[in-house]
């Protein structure tokens, strides 16, 4: 069974972003898909962008289809300093102006720490923590100092353990240290920085790991609400923070997780039983593919 993702906002005013132009890394798949279509019901100018044109082509033919006006992907890799100011160049010499950076693209493997490699360690710091400061830097060079606009990072929990995610965890965090220096820094160029943590998320990312959705469901046991989140879920926050309400919050991260940062094991939750099934949304261009 799919969920099907709500083609308008459930939550906001539906012009409450109009004459914005949001740039979403990884915005072809999952949470950043999401994110792309809340901002986009919410009538914001879209622009998705990752490294794989298998990902983003579709992406933005169907949200474009979905939202009645077009989603511009473009190809970039956030690790590669050209390609992001590529990416920059081009989104403003389409539309002009960038008000809202999502850097959302990233991704790790899971990996016992004795097993990660240097290669493997570089990867991922390139990707999720230089690869973060590579799109901020080049979007504050290009617009936003000069005019101001919000920038949002989605990293991961990472004020306790996370086994397996030693090279993410510390990259993440280091994005969130670097959150909280950008919003002071940048504050009096009008430009807003937070990050939001996504607990557990029910997303396409959790087709990349081995074990999949049998580790999805066991995780649901380690969160209070007994669930998993939804990539909307997420996307709301981001609506939210863009939006007039997020106005005077800056420099902070925030967890979408269900509790999950917060209970520790002394405590014990009993689970329901059976716990829920998991429900992995398929975005509509994905649907004759995958039936
Ligand atoms: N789902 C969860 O439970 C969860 C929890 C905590 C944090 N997160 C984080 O939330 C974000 C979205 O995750 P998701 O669950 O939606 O998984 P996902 O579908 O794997 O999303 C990752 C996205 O990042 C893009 N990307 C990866 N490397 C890139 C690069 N070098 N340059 C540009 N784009 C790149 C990917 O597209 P290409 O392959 O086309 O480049 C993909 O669209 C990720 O940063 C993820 O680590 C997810």
């Amino acid at each position: 069974m799919t969920l099907t993702p709500p083609r308008s906002s459930a939550l906001f005013r539906d012009d409450v972003l109009a004459g914005q132009v949001a740039l979403v890394t990884g915005g072809g798949t999952g949470i950043g898909a999401a994110i792309a279509r809340e901002l986009g019901s919410l009538g914001a100018t879209v622009v998705i962008a990752s490294r794989k044109a298998s990902n983003i082509e579709p992406a933005a033919a169907g949200l474009s289809a979905e939202l009645g006006r077009p989603v511009t992907g473009l190809v970039a890799d956030i690790r590669d300093r050209d390609s992001v100011a590529q990416l920059v160049a081009t989104t403003l010499e389409r539309h002009g102006r960038i008000d809202l950076l999502v850097n959302n693209g990233g991704g790790q493997f899971l990996a016992p720490a004795e097993t990660i490699t240097p290669r493997g360690w570089d990867a991922v710091v390139a990707t999720n923590l230089t690869g973060t400061w590579n799109l901020s830097r080049a979007v504050a060079d290009a617009w936003m100092l000069a005019h101001g606009g919000r920038m949002i990072n989605i990293t991961m929990l990472t004020a306790r353990g996370f086994a397996g995610m030693t090279h993410s965890v510390a990259a993440r965090a280091g994005v969130e240290a670097m959150t909280r220096n950008l919003a002071v820094e940048w504050a009096q160029r009008n430009i807003l920085v937070n990050a939001i943590a996504p607990g557990y998320i029910a997303s396409s990312g959790l087709k990349r790991y081995p074990e999949g959705l049998l580790w999805a469901k066991q995780l649901q046991s380690t969160v209070p609400l007994k669930r998993l989140g939804t990539c909307e879920e997420v996307a709301w926050l981001v609506a939210f923070l863009a939006s007039p309400g997020g106005g005077y919050i800056t420099g902070q991260t925030l967890s979408v997780c269900g509790g999950r940062s917060l209970w520790g094991d002394h405590w014990p939750l009993p689970d329901p039983d059976p716990l829920p099934e998991i429900q992995v949304p398929t975005e509509p261009w994905e649907q004759e593919e995958d039936g």
